[in-house]
């Protein structure tokens, strides 16, 4: 079936709005290159070609808008905010009442394996809300006046993207001006009663933050295409 013919959709919201300030670069890191492509581009030709993604929205800061616009004609493109969550919450208004699901992306995060969308949508179906998450491999520990204390790796997460919802959920979410760092966290606060679930992210998901997180990238990027043509 053609994808705009469906009349519920799955929406995907890229937020590349950010200044990518501790990297540090002269454009924001969404705009540099991942192995001679724009790290934007991976995530969005991913969900551009998942079967089961019928739109994508690319949230970016208005002097981007135009160039982005241009270079990514199959997405809708809209001004972003001074926070994330400013730039979700654009995006989310940019969705068509239609939407079923949205999965709300970071562009700072260019390697999200197809099986983890499916893996989201696949726990949507009796899940309010679903993330990828993966358990820490370092010793953690919580600061304390007193000192630390050592916290049970295998009960934490490390929360990636995208943080999937049904529509109505995250736009009310939204609408009760609580603040929160991710969706989930958000929806978490709003909603009491919200069924909320993680699925096995990757290491690949990465975000990218500092700039030697480019370089990590690059080394995960060569080994999904070697897989690929295996
Ligand atoms: N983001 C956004 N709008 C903002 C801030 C962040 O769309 N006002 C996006 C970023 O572009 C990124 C994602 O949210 O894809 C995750 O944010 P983060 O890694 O913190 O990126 P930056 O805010 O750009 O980086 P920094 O915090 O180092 O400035
Ligand atoms: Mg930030």
């Amino acid at each position: 079936m053609l994808k705009d013919m469906i009349n519920t959709l799955n929406t995907a919201i890229i937020v590349a709005a950010g200044s990518g300030s501790r990297l540090a670069s002269q454009i924001p890191k969404q705009f540099l290159k991942l192995n001679g492509r724009e790290i934007l581009s991976y995530s969005v030709q991913t969900f551009l070609e998942h079967p089961e993604i019928h739109k994508v929205i690319i949230v970016t800061s208005a002097v981007y808008l135009r160039s982005v616009t241009s270079s990514y004609p199959e997405c809708q493109v809209v001004p972003g905010g001074p926070t994330r969550q400013d730039s979700v919450s654009n995006g989310l208004s940019a969705c068509s009442k239609n939407t079923q699901f949205v999965l709300v992306h970071d562009a700072a995060r260019p390697l999200i394996p197809a099986y983890i969308i499916d893996a989201c949508l696949q726990k949507l179906t009796t899940y309010d809300g679903v993330a990828p998450a993966i358990t820490p491999t370092d010793s953690m520990v919580q600061i304390t006046s007193q000192g630390f204390d050592n916290l049970d790796r295998d009960t934490l997460r490390i929360v990636q993207t995208p943080q999937c919802f049904k529509l109505n959920i995250l736009r009310q979410a939204h609408a009760t001006g609580k603040l929160d760092t991710d969706e989930m966290g958000l929806v978490k606060q709003t909603h009491a009663s919200a069924k909320l679930g993680f699925v096995p992210g990757a290491p690949e998901t990465m975000k990218i933050t500092h700039s030697d997180d480019l370089k990590i990238a690059e080394i995960f990027l060569g080994k999904m295409e070697v897989k690929q043509h295996q």
